[in-house]
This record gives C-alpha cells, sequence and structure tokens, in this order.
C-alpha cells in the first residue's frame, strides 16, 4: 500500500509540468522554447539558470483560469503519489503582480481548485504566501500587505524564496512582522546556497519556525543541536539538493545525520518536474539510501503533520488519517 504523505515544501509554479506550460504557450502565441531540452524537460545547468527558467515557465500563467487549471494538475499528481495534506508556495509577484485585487481573484480560483479537489480526491491544501527574495525588501513589503489581507483558513504562512545570495534576512523583518501580526505562521529558504550563518540569520532575525531546506546546518553541529534542541522544522528536499549538485548523490545528503542527531525533518519535492521527482521517488530514494523502513517515513509524516500551518481541526483530521493507515 501506498504511505500516506505529508508535503510541506512545494512551489505551485514549480510544480508545473513542461508539457502544461507548453500548452498555455501555445494558446498564448508566446515563444519560450528556450528554457526545454530536446526531450522537452526543462533545461537549465545551475540554481541561477533554474531560477531564470522558473519565470519563463511562470510568465506563460497569466489568469487566475490558469491557476485553477494549474492547480488541479499538481493536485491530481500529489494524490497519486500518496499525499493527503500539500502546503503551496504562492507568489502575488506572479499571481497579478502584487496588484490586491489581482491576487484575491488568483486566490479565489485555486481555492475553489483546491477544494474540488479535496472533494474529488480527498487531498487537502493549503497555501503559504512567498515574496521572492532576489526581486528585493520593497516588493516583499508589498507582498506581505497582499498576504495579511488574506490570511486565514487557506494562507495560513508567509514565507521567503529565491536566491538566498540577494540582501540579508534583516532586510525582510518588516514583511515577516507584518505577516507574523496578522496570524500567518513563517518559514523561509535557507541553508540551500548559503551556509550555517545563512540558516541562524533566517532563524533569528525573522523567527520562523520552520526553515526550507536548512541542510547545510550539518556545516555547524553547534547549530543542529541548537536547531534540535527548539523544535525548528526542516522542510527537506533531497532530490531537489542533488538535482541542482549541493549533493553528489542521495547518500551524501544530510537528511539521515540531521534526523539522527536529533532534528525535525520532512521530506518534499520543492519543483518536482524540474527535478524529475515525485514524493514516491524521494520516498523509494531516501529508503534505499539509508535503509528507512515504513516506521521512519510513519515517524517522518506524523512529524509533519504536526509542523504543517494549517488549524488544529485540519491537523488532527490528517493524524487521524496517518494513524488509520498505520493500523
Ligand atoms: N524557488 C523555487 N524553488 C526554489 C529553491 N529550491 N530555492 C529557492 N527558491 C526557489
Ligand atoms: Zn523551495
Amino acid at each position: 500500500m501506498t504511505l500516506p504523505k505529508v508535503e510541506l515544501h512545494l512551489h505551485l509554479e514549480g510544480a508545473a509540468p513542461p508539457a502544461f506550460v507548453r500548452g498555455l504557450a501555445t494558446e498564448k502565441r508566446m515563444d519560450i522554447s528556450g528554457i526545454f531540452d530536446a526531450r522537452g524537460d526543462y533545461a537549465f545547468r545551475d540554481f541561477w539558470e533554474f531560477l531564470k527558467v522558473y519565470e519563463a515557465a511562470t510568465s506563460t500563467l497569466t489568469s487566475p483560469s490558469d491557476y485553477a487549471r494549474l492547480t488541479r494538475a499538481v493536485l491530481e499528481e500529489s494524490a497519486a503519489a500518496g499525499v493527503i495534506y500539500c502546503e503551496t508556495f504562492l507568489s502575488p509577484d506572479f499571481c497579478g503582480g502584487r496588484d490586491l485585487g489581482a491576487w484575491r481573484e488568483h486566490l479565489h480560483a485555486i481555492r475553489e481548485a483546491a477544494d474540488l479537489a479535496e472533494r474529488d480526491l480527498g487531498i487537502i491544501l493549503r497555501g503559504i504566501v512567498t515574496p521572492i527574495r532576489h526581486f528585493g525588501p520593497d516588493k516583499a513589503r508589498e507582498t506581505a500587505l497582499c498576504a495579511a489581507e488574506t490570511a486565514g483558513d487557506f494562507i495560513v504562512g508567509f514565507g521567503l524564496a529565491g536566491d538566498e545570495r540577494a540582501g540579508k534576512p534583516k532586510d525582510f523583518c518588516w514583511s515577516f512582522d507584518l505577516a507574523r501580526e496578522a496570524g500567518l505562521r513563517l518559514t523561509c529558504h535557507a541553508g540551500e546556497w548559503g551556509g550555517p550563518a545563512s540558516v541562524r540569520d533566517a532563524w533569528h532575525d525573522l523567527r520562523v519556525e520552520r526553515i526550507g531546506h536548512g541542510v547545510r546546518a550539518i556545516e555547524d553541529l553547534r547549530l543542529v543541536d541548537e536547531l534540535a534542541e527548539a523544535g525548528v522544522v526542516l522542510e527537506v528536499c533531497p532530490g531537489s539538493n542533488i538535482a541542482l549538485g549541493l549533493y553528489p548523490d542521495w547518500r551524501a545528503h544530510p537528511i539521515a545525520a540531521l534526523r539522527d542527531r536529533g532534528v525535525k525533518v520532512t521530506v518534499s519535492t520543492d519543483d518536482p518536474p524540474f527535478f524529475h521527482t515525485t514524493m514516491t521517488r524521494e520516498y523509494e530514494q531516501l529508503a534505499q539510501a539509508f535503509d528507512w523502513d515504513d516506521k521512519v517515513f510513519q515517524d517522518i509524516a506524523r512529524v509533519s503533520a504536526r509542523a504543517a500551518f494549517c488549524d488544529a481541526d485540519t491537523r488532527s483530521k490528517i493524524l487521524k488519517k496517518l494513524e488509520n493507515a498505520n493500523d
């Protein structure tokens, strides 16, 4: 039987299959052929090219109904991999250019698609509003205002994605403070392209409870112990890290070492078609690399459910589903 899974780190545009994006480009007579290789997959050589390809692919998503179609396609894929609860990063930067009215329209369409998918497939979706770090702190403030205005039972979190080398977490304090005051739970990408200092800064300066990736904390064992002690949750995306060349292979990935030292680790796909992965593949590769059995994955799913940003009733529902599947 497929193990039920909980995914906390998934970029909605990053989950768009290349064929889906090509379809939109054809409909809109846009030429984005340069972002694909000869086999039709996304083509990039490193993280910075990846970000460019990501943004070009995203440029084909121009309306709320495009986002509704994407949401349905992504949730069908996730449900097929056994995901019962998913949190996705959504960016008003891409959904309506940070205009509140346009953002509301995009969000309404995404939410409607999510509600239908929950009814048809049983998968639950929640959103984390995410400014893009390399777009700078001023744009992040506008994004934070959109987040604060739409915080509630669907938009449950606020995060920061994009190029970790751009600026400092401190530059984004205003946005994170606003989001926190609006009741949103906080996460931040760090420790992917920056080292342990980047993780420490994101954690301390932005007062986040989860870190996106965070894996390079392993380069400072004192930090690892502090994260474990404080119960900070890492949204680990091993397949993404390996595809982008952060680690040479699955056995070299620090997820098992972090977990063994007491850090709360979770498993996600990040941008699955870009990295030729799915939640099923992440589980299979981790099982093979670290000899992890179902008990380990059941524990990871429970840790993930407890770290989810949803309300208490939704969390109980997910935990119950996980327990029933373990019987
Ligand atoms: N946006 C989409 N995927 C990302 C990643 N892995 N790191 C930072 N920003 C991202
Ligand atoms: Zn990410």
